[in-house]
């Protein structure tokens, strides 16, 4: 496989593991893939809650807890770490700050269009800031308004297609349309990125996400134009991964007419594993009484059928009856255990014979 260039960042297999909150991808499974030559992604929301419980408080647990876990990722891996910061977190600024300053790679940042995100590099920064869009407008947008604000272009584009995992940035009844299928976008995002490449010299990568399992998948995505891919489902049923060995089971567990798309307090719609839990929440029997962490910006704690944040943290603990799973539409697909090796492993050889 090409190996990917982001700039002067050099990344010798062009595999992105795409950042999974609350806790899935956090130090072990992101150093995991770094070293197979991959882009390792520490997920940065809630990250305070899957640890100890400490006094610190909400705001400043966060910010202790990525820069641990970007120090515990950095002492197993010298290669390239990023993390996954949505825009719709009321802690965006403490997350972008605290991993600028830790030297992190790479930022990738969704769920809204992030831009201020140029606002917070400082001297010297070598840190690559990367949007995770939907549509070629919403590409088009963010580089538009970042130039004109911060004379600065986004160093990537990762385009997330409606076959991902966790939230996704469609309307529930747009999942389905042809426009809107990965490669179509693929090809919106590839236009908008040699457009930039005219006007302003700038080489911008576009990176394909969203329902690509195999290396197969992986060939046809790059044979289109995408300079490498960014996978979540083949990573959860790793040795490596940060999750807890229920979540993973249910992965393994899971047939395709398990997975549904839910409504998320987050206000877009998600993919999961659904149970009871999310049967009880539809049925208004999991209102929170209180908000404990006012996390998400876009989240109205008083109208909210679940907490997402309590939900997906006893997820990531194992206890999916107070909680529920996010998979990408391939979930069905995993049936065993695995570690990281080996899926790269599989994911080279397949590649290789579709070559
Ligand atoms: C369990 C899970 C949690 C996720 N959490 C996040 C997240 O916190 N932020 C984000 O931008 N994307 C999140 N995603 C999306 C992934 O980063 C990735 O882009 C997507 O899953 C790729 O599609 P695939 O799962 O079909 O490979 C999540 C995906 C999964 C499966």
């Amino acid at each position: 496989m090409k190996p990917l260039n982001i700039g002067d960042l050099k990344i010798s297999v062009p595999i992105i593991q795409g950042g999974m909150g609350i806790g899935i991808s956090l130090s072990k499974l992101a150093s995991a893939v770094a070293n197979m030559g991959g882009v390792g992604i520490i997920s940065t929301v809630g990250i305070g809650l899957t640890r100890k419980q400490t006094n610190l408080g909400y705001k400043k647990s966060n910010i202790d807890a990525i820069r641990n876990e970007i120090r515990k990722a950095r002492e197993m891996t010298s290669g390239v770490l990023g993390v996954n910061i949505m825009t719709v977190l009321t802690n965006f600024s403490d997350m972008v700050k605290t991993s600028i300053d830790e030297g992190i790679d790479i930022i990738f940042s969704g769920a809204g269009l992030p831009l201020d995100l140029p606002s917070y590099m400082v001297k010297g920064m070598k840190t690559k800031l990367v949007p995770i869009v939907s549509s070629g407008r919403a590409a088009n947008i963010i580089a538009m308004k970042w130039k004109q604000n911060f004379d600065y272009l986004p160093d990537a584009f990762v385009v997330e297609g409606p076959k991902a995992g966790g939230h996704l940035g469609f309307k529930a009844d747009a999942l389905q349309e042809v426009s809107n299928r990965l490669e179509n976008l693929v090809d919106e995002v590839l236009k908008v990125a040699s457009e930039l490449k005219e006007k302003f010299n700038k080489e911008i990568p576009v990176i394909a996400a969203g329902g690509i399992f195999t290396g197969k998948d992986i060939f046809q995505i790059m044979k289109r134009g995408a300079a490498a891919v960014q996978l979540g489902t083949r990573f959860v049923a790793t040795e490596e991964c940060d999750a807890s060995n229920e979540f993973k089971q249910a992965y393994i567990n899971a047939s395709e007419e398990d997975i549904q798309i839910i409504k998320s307090p987050v206000g877009m719609p998600g993919r999961s594993i659904f149970n009871r839990f999310l049967k009880e929440a539809t049925e208004g029997k999991r209102r929170p009484a209180v908000c404990k962490h006012n996390c998400i910006r876009s989240c109205d704690s008083k109208t909210t059928s679940y907490c997402i944040s309590e939900a997906l943290l006893a997820a990531y603990k194992g206890n999916l009856d107070d909680g529920f799973v996010f998979v990408g539409s391939n979930a069905g697909r995993v049936k065993e255990m695995s570690t990281v090796k080996e899926v790269f492993t599989e994911l080279h050889d397949e590649y290789q014979k579709a070559k």
